[in-house]
């Protein structure tokens, strides 16, 4: 899998989530296995970068290459210069959202909203290509709705503007997270176009990939939802695709360090107040996959109030887990 000059060590990858994919999300999920991470999308309206928010979206140190960056937009100027400044801060690929379904942001059609006007997403496609020197992908839904599946017709057009990637999500932006993604749409844009596709949508191990990949002939896959709390799902599913390389099982130990140095470069990043805070989101994931969340560890871990008293509560409930299953042996 090639996209521009970059070879991915993997052909499956982390989907950009809004408020999940931080910069240590991304670069735990690189460690173990995704091929690539693309940032949180960022706002193409630069005056919105000084906020505390931004500024950590846009920090990419100590991230492996190629570092991916998202922007949200809806104007082909704002977008061409969010992508331009975004590359002289070390950006080495240009993530574009046509595939959040938020209706608009700032009073304007973005993300999968845009779907709507073709004429548009050319403008901006080709804006954003002529503006950079390195590859630009796009993201998007099938279509709008159910009646206007346009993604084959989209993603003819973005070949055409000179897009390197397209990751396509297999639902319209009336589904929101509705029902199930569909791949039927997913494998007419392969067929349409020469480019990678990467399918997208409730993808949750290995099995599932390899179905998706057959059904749709798609080059890679995109995983969201299914890394919470699992970042070590990339493994799984690069072990479950390339079988024959033998991969052997995490053990709970190796799960708990895992989740351990998750915490500290969290707090790292984000600081004690924040920190805490971001925190308590994957714990809680981490707790209700592998804990089965038992009310009073749960009380424990979030009621922390702090980032020593959180990652203390961790230590010590991880560790027990680490614990029974060596007593079960
Ligand atoms: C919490 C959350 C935040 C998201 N934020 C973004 C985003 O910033 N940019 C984007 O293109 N898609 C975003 N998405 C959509 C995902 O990238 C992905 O397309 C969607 O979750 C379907 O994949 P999945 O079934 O593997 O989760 C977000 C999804 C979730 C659940």
């Amino acid at each position: 899998m090639r996209i521009g000059p970059y070879v991915l060590p993997s052909a499956v990858v982390l989907a950009p989530m809004a408020g999940v994919t931080d910069r240590p999300f991304r670069i735990l999920c690189r460690r173990l296995g995704a091929g690539l991470a693309a940032s949180e999308m960022l706002t193409a309206d630069t005056r919105l970068w000084t906020t505390s928010k931004s500024r950590h979206r846009m920090n990419h140190e100590g991230e492996p290459e190629p570092r991916v960056v998202q922007l949200a937009g809806a104007e082909p100027a704002a977008l061409a210069e969010a992508a331009r400044l975004n590359v002289a801060l070390g950006a080495q690929i240009i993530d574009l959202n046509m595939g959040c379904p938020a209706k608009k942001v700032c009073g304007k059609l973005c993300g999968s909203a845009l779907l709507t006007d073709e004429p548009l997403v050319a403008r901006i496609l080709e804006a954003v290509v002529n503006a950079v020197d390195v590859p630009v992908t796009l993201k998007i839904r099938t279509g709008w709705d159910r009646e206007h599946r346009n993604g084959v017709s989209i993603a003819r057009r973005a070949e055409r503007c000179g897009i390197a990637a397209l990751a396509v999500h297999g639902r319209t932006r009336e589904d929101f997270y509705a029902g199930e993604a569909e791949y039927h749409t997913i494998r007419d844009i392969k067929a349409s176009v020469r480019i990678p596709v990467f399918a997208n949508g409730d993808i949750d191990g290995g099995k599932k990939a390899r179905e998706v990949l057959d059904f749709t002939g798609a080059d890679g896959v995109m995983v969201g939802r299914a890394s919470h709390g699992a970042p070590w799902i990339f493994r799984a599913v690069n072990a479950h695709l390339q079988a024959g390389i033998a991969t052997p099982a995490l053990l709970r130990a190796d799960l708990r360090d895992i989740i351990l140095a998750h915490l500290d470069s969290v707090y790292r990043f984000y600081g004690e107040e924040t920190g805490v805070r971001i925190a308590r989101k994957h714990l809680g994931w981490y707790c209700g996959l592998l804990l089965g969340e038992p009310a009073a560890v749960r009380r424990d871990l979030m009621g922390a109030p702090n980032t020593a008293a959180q990652f203390a509560q961790a230590l010590k409930h991880f560790d027990d887990w680490v614990g029974e299953a060596a007593l079960a042996a």
